[in-house]
């Protein structure tokens, strides 16, 4: 392989949304061939997902209980560079933030201070919310109030409303060997206001190294408990095949647990969750 681009559109979102996928990995794939490199190609696959509000990202991104729109989302790439937004609001695509703040000598710029450095750089002010969130916020809040949530929802009854996670992500190698890798989300579908999920966390969302790069998708919770990423990319490094890598990782989570991820090192890509997930992987020989 010389090229690859994978890309998925969360844990829950069936074969049904893989035509947006494909959209977002052929747009990954034509900044490869036209001579960008592999963080370039997983930046405009994301926006291309972000910008689809079929998916939890950017446009489409679920919203809070108090009814705002909070998203997170980050990079990183084999040359240990690494940025983020966490309770980024009001912009179109986090991810080109995220992009901006990799420049930048921090990682993660979170809630006020993540839109103040997006409005520096010129993002302009946006609305993400869409009639799909106002209506999932009040079928979410109506769950709340009668208590129909799924049995291993203890916490809120447990916090998280399942099946509904549907954060996007995407991972890119270029011919130089140069991986990167890149979530972004909406969150999970019942949140208090400040919550942040795996997704803008390096090593749990997301991982890239000279060995590979890895992004997930699911219960963001559960996913930081586990620093899913990280441990995935541990595996890939000390030379297991991606799929298994990916395979391995999902097995770490209870089935009642959302959770998918996606990977690629030189020895292949790797593709693996408990839910259907809507994904596409372009590999060029
Ligand atoms: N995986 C997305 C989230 O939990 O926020």
């Amino acid at each position: 392989m010389t090229r690859v681009v994978i890309t998925h559109g969360g844990a829950g979102a069936g074969k049904e949304y893989s035509d947006g996928t494909q959209r977002a990995a052929e747009k990954g794939m034509e900044v490869l061939r036209n001579g960008g490199n592999a963080l370039d190609a997983v930046v405009e696959a994301i926006v291309v997902l972000e910008d689809d509000e079929r998916f939890n990202a950017g446009t489409g991104s679920y919203a809070k209980l108090n009814g705002e729109i909070e998203m997170d989302a980050a990079l990183m790439d084999s040359r240990m560079q690494a940025g983020g937004v966490a309770a980024i609001k009001r912009v179109k695509n986090p991810i080109r933030v995220a992009r901006c703040v990799m420049e930048t000598p921090h990682v993660l710029l979170v809630g006020d201070g993540a839109v103040e450095f997006a409005r520096m750089k010129g993002f302009p002010d946006y609305d993400p919310m869409t009639e799909k969130a106002r209506k999932r916020l009040a079928e979410v809040k109506e769950k709340l109030k009668t208590g129909d949530l799924p049995p291993w929802a203890e916490k809120w009854k447990k916090f998280v409303y399942p099946g509904l996670t549907g954060t996007v992500g995407a991972v890119a190698m270029d011919e130089t060997g140069y991986y990167a890798a890149g979530s972004s989300t909406g969150g999970t579908s019942i949140m208090l206001p400040g919550r942040v999920g795996d997704s803008p966390q390096i090593g749990s969302g997301l991982y890239a190294g000279k060995h590979g790069a890895v992004t997930t998708t699911g219960i963001g919770e559960e996913i930081i408990k586990r620093v899913l990423c990280k441990s995935v990319y541990d595996k890939i490094a000390r030379g297991m095949a991606p799929q298994k890598a990916c395979e391995w990782g999902v097995s770490l989570f209870p089935n009642e647990i959302s959770v998918g991820i996606i990977a690629v090192s030189k020895k292949g890509v790797g593709v693996a969750s408990n839910r259907d997930m809507a994904h596409w992987v372009i590999a060029e020989e």
